[in-house]
C-alpha cells in the first residue's frame, strides 16, 4: 500500500453508462486496490444543474451502489457523500478571499457558457449562476481539504486541478505552508467509448448504454447500435466500429483478436457480431447487475457504507479545517 493519498469525486448528474464504466469507475476501482483514496460523490458540484433533490439522490445512489456493486474495496477508499461534510462549505468560503476572480474567469466550464451565450446573442452571463463560476473553488476545497498527493480526473477536469494548485500556492504564500500540491493524474487513455449513434457515449447526446440496464434492455440497446451497411460477406473494420470498441472493453486478448479475425475476414453479419457482444457484456455484468440491484432495492445499505465513510472523511476534514481556521483567524 503506497502512503500517497488519491482523492477523485464523482457527479451524480446522471445514470452511469458503459462510457462513464471504461473510463472512470473501472480505474477508480482498480486504483483503490493499492492507494488509500477518498472517493465522494460530489453532489453539491450537481447543484448548478440539478434543481430536482429526488433525481440528485437517485444518481448518487446509483453511482455508490456501482461502486459497491463492482468490487470498490471499501476499506481502502472512503466512500462519502460530498455534502456530509460541513467542513467542505466552510473551506470553500474561507477560500474565496484568496482566489483571484480572475482566475475565475479564466476557467473553460464558464468560458464555455459565455461562449454559448455569445453564439446566441445573449447577455454573456445569461444563466451563469455563482456556483457555475466559483465551481473551482469548491473543488479545490475537496482537494485540500483531505491533504489528496493524486487526483485521477478525466482530462476536462485538470484545469480545475491546477486551479486548485494555484489557490493552494495563493494561501500558502499569505499564510505559510498549510497545504499540500496536488498533482492531477490523466489516467492513460481508455479511448472514448462510441455511443449507439457513434458519437462519443455521453448522456448529453442520449446514445448510452446503461452500466446495468437488464439482459433484456441490454439486448434492445446494442442491437440499435448504428452500422455501416455492408453486407455479412464483406470485410469490415474493427477500428471503426462501435460494437469492436465495445467488446475489446470486455473481452479477453484471445477473445478480441478472434472477433478481430471475424471482421477483417467477413462472413460475418453485424447482426451476428451484437449478439456475440451483447453475450460477452451480459456475462461479464451479470453478478455485479444482480448486486447493484439489491443494493438499489435497499437504499439503506448504500446510506450506511456512505455514513461510515463520512465518518472517516470527516476525521481528516475536521483536522485540515481546524489548521486553516487558526492560519487564517488566530
Ligand atoms: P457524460 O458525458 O455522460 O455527461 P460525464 O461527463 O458525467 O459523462 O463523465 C464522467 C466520467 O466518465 C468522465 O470523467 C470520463 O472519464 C468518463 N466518461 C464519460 N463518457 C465517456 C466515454 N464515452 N468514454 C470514456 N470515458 C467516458
Ligand atoms: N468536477 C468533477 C467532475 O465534474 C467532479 C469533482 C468534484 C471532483 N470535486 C472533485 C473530481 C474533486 C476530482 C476532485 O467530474
Amino acid at each position: 500500500m503506497s502512503e500517497k493519498i488519491v482523492l477523485t469525486g464523482i457527479k451524480p448528474t446522471g445514470t452511469p453508462h458503459l462510457g462513464n464504466y471504461v473510463g472512470a469507475l473501472k480505474p477508480l476501482i482498480e486504483m483503490s486496490k493499492t492507494n488509500k483514496t477518498f472517493m465522494f460523490i460530489a453532489d453539491l458540484h450537481a447543484l448548478n444543474i440539478i434543481r430536482d433533490p429526488k433525481l440528485i439522490k437517485q444518481h448518487t445512489y446509483e453511482i455508490a451502489a456501482s461502486l459497491m456493486a463492482l468490487g470498490l474495496d471499501l476499506e481502502n477508499a472512503v466512500l462519502f457523500r460530498q455534502s456530509d461534510i460541513v467542513e467542505v462549505y466552510q473551506l470553500a468560503t474561507l477560500l474565496m478571499n484568496v482566489t483571484p476572480k480572475g482566475l475565475m474567469n479564466r476557467a473553460h466550464s464558464y468560458k464555455a457558457a459565455m461562449d454559448k451565450n455569445a453564439a446566441a446573442g445573449l447577455d454573456a452571463d445569461a444563466g451563469v449562476n455563482m456556483g457555475l463560476y466559483t465551481y473551482p473553488i469548491l473543488m479545490a476545497a475537496d482537494i485540500l481539504l483531505y491533504g489528496a498527493d493524486e487526483v485521477p480526473v478525466g482530462a476536462d477536469q485538470k484545469q480545475h486541478v491546477e486551479f486548485a494548485r494555484d489557490i493552494a500556492g495563493y494561501f500558502n504564500h499569505i499564510y505559510g505552508e498549510t497545504f499540500k500540491m496536488p498533482e492531477p493524474v490523466i489516467g492513460e487513455s481508455t479511448g472514448i467509448i462510441p455511443g449507439l449513434d457513434g458519437r462519443k457515449m455521453s448522456k448529453s447526446y442520449d446514445n448510452i448504454i446503461p452500466l446495468f440496464a437488464n439482459a433484456s434492455e441490454l439486448k434492445k440497446k446494442i442491437m440499435r447500435i448504428i452500422t455501416d451497411s455492408k453486407l455479412p460477406d464483406e470485410p469490415k473494420d474493427p477500428d471503426t466500429s462501435t460494437i469492436f470498441q465495445l467488446y475489446r472493453h470486455f473481452a479477453d486478448s484471445a477473445e478480441i483478436d478472434a472477433l478481430r479475425g471475424k471482421f477483417t475476414a467477413g462472413g460475418m453479419g453485424y447482426g451476428t457480431a451484437k449478439t456475440i457482444l451483447f453475450e460477452k457484456i451480459d456475462s461479464v455484468l451479470a453478478a455485479p447487475r444482480a448486486e447493484y440491484e439489491r443494493l438499489m432495492a435497499n437504499t439503506a445499505e448504500i446510506d450506511a457504507v456512505l455514513d461510515a465513510g463520512a465518518a472517516r472523511a470527516r476525521e481528516s476534514a475536521a483536522e485540515t479545517f481546524e489548521r486553516v481556521r487558526r492560519a487564517m483567524l488566530g
